[in-house]
């Protein structure tokens, strides 16, 4: 029996980790400009904690979470996204009343049972960011800055920014009672999905994927027709704070972003590049979720980074690009094996990245797999220069072979080679 992965499960392998650590640790280089406290929160929670969130009618809810019960009949889910969770542990820790203003990321693997395809999987990675504690608009356009900044900085340009307003409880509330007039002249035009959520949360009509759906929801109402004076006030002012800071955008009006938990100013990042799954990052403001979960009447703004469409995007960018090891060792005979395998293990407490093989081959396929391995130089241990006690170095680009004597030969080699 052989084992695959779970279809939407996928290995990372080591040819494609670096540009997972590229992103990641440029993504931390710049959280940290930023002034961000990295989070690290459960892959699991009590299956409420989502459906509270980010609310029973969507889509990531109602069919596409992991649930289990565990032994005791509790109700848990694997996370389907990281804010709940996070603003669980600010809950739970208090962490309000160490500073008022919290600015906080987590990276790590998401799951949703979605259908699998290019850019879409069911377990993926997210980078996310939240800022707790700020009413906005600065810290709005400021997010936004950032999270294009960091795009640029990852060699990633060719995007649009898209950004709505999705006011708050006041003003959704008419925008709801007009969407849902709106969608009864349609009704039988609505897939079943939709024709249940007219009632129950109409604006999720926006985010449904079939073909019928999108061609009622062309002419729908725009919530910013009926935004609030404060709601109004806060969109332009994100936008005017774009405008300053060079940052080009987009406003569309049918960007509800799937999850219910948002008021305010929302946005999503699309790339050109990668086909249907064009968002490689999303989020907006959620002003009202940390009460809502039994905290502090704290508003909040985050967003989300799809690794895995990142990643895609940087291709070219392999770990295979990366250095080869400083010295590759070649002993032949087996007391000269045993020696390089100790000087190895001492050569890398050293700093020294070092490699042999310990498959006891000749001289020319230790060589061979040397230059496979682009290593810059080798260490040739040969029986007879064991016996006149030395050893020679050889560089592998110049092709150029000194001599070393065995005396203080590790000391010797670190002194050398370590950069
Ligand atoms: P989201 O739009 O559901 O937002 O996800 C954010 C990003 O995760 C998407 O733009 C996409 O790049 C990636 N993504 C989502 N689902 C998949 C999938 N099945 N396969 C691959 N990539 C995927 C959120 O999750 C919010 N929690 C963002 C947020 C943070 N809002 C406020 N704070």
């Amino acid at each position: 029996m052989q084992y695959k992965a779970i279809k939407g499960f996928k290995d990372i392998l080591p040819h494609q980790v670096g540009a997972w650590n590229r992103v990641e640790s440029e993504a931390k280089r710049v959280f940290e400009l930023f002034g961000f406290k990295e989070i690290r929160v459960p892959v699991m929670e009590k299956a409420e904690l989502f459906a509270r969130g980010i609310g029973e009618d969507t889509d990531i809810v109602s069919k596409e979470m992991y649930t289990l019960k565990d032994r005791k009949g509790n109700n848990l889910a694997m996370r389907p996204e990281a804010t709940a969770s996070v603003l669980r542990a600010y809950i739970e820790h208090k962490m309000y009343e160490s500073y008022p203003i919290q600015k906080l990321f987590t990276i790590g693997p998401m799951f949703r049972y979605e259908r699998p395809q290019k850019g879409r999987a069911r377990q993926f990675h997210q980078i996310n960011a939240e800022i707790i504690g700020d009413p906005g608009p600065r810290l709005d356009s400021e997010l936004i800055f950032m999270l294009l900044y960091l795009f640029s900085s990852i060699g990633i340009n060719n995007t649009t920014l898209n950004i709505n307003s999705l006011g708050c409880p006041g003003c959704r509330e008419p925008f709801r009672d007009e969407l849902k007039n709106y969608l009864k002249r349609y009704f039988t035009q609505l897939c079943p999905d939709c024709q249940r959520r007219m009632e129950t949360n109409p604006l999720r009509v926006f985010d449904c994927k079939v073909d019928r759906c999108n061609q009622v929801m062309k002419d729908a109402p725009s919530m910013l027709d009926f935004l609030c004076n404060d709601c109004r006030n806060h969109f332009n002012s994100v936008k005017a704070y774009l405008k300053e800071l060079d940052v080009d955008f987009v406003v569309n009006t049918h960007l509800m972003r799937g999850l219910d938990y948002y008021t305010k100013t929302t946005f999503e990042v699309q790339t050109h590049e990668l086909g249907a799954q064009n968002a490689i990052a999303g989020g907006g403001r959620y002003d009202g979720l940390i009460k809502e979960f039994g905290g502090p009447d704290s508003p909040a703004i985050g967003f989300a980074i799809g690794v895995e469409r990142v990643v895609e995007l940087l291709e070219d960018y392999s770990a295979d690009k990366k250095e080869g090891p400083d010295l590759f060792l070649a002993p032949l005979g087996k007391e000269a094996e045993d020696k390089a395998f100790i000087w190895l293990q001492e050569l890398r407490k050293g700093g020294l990245r070092g490699e042999m093989e310990y498959r006891s081959l000749g001289l020319k396929a230790q060589m061979r797999h040397a230059d496979r391995l682009r290593a810059r130089k080798v260490l040739i241990v040969g029986e007879d220069e064991l016996t006149k006690g030395k050893v020679i170095l050889r560089d592998m680009f110049t092709k150029e072979q000194t001599e070393l004597p065995l005396d203080n030969l590790v000391d010797e080699l670190i002194r050398l080679l370590v950069r």
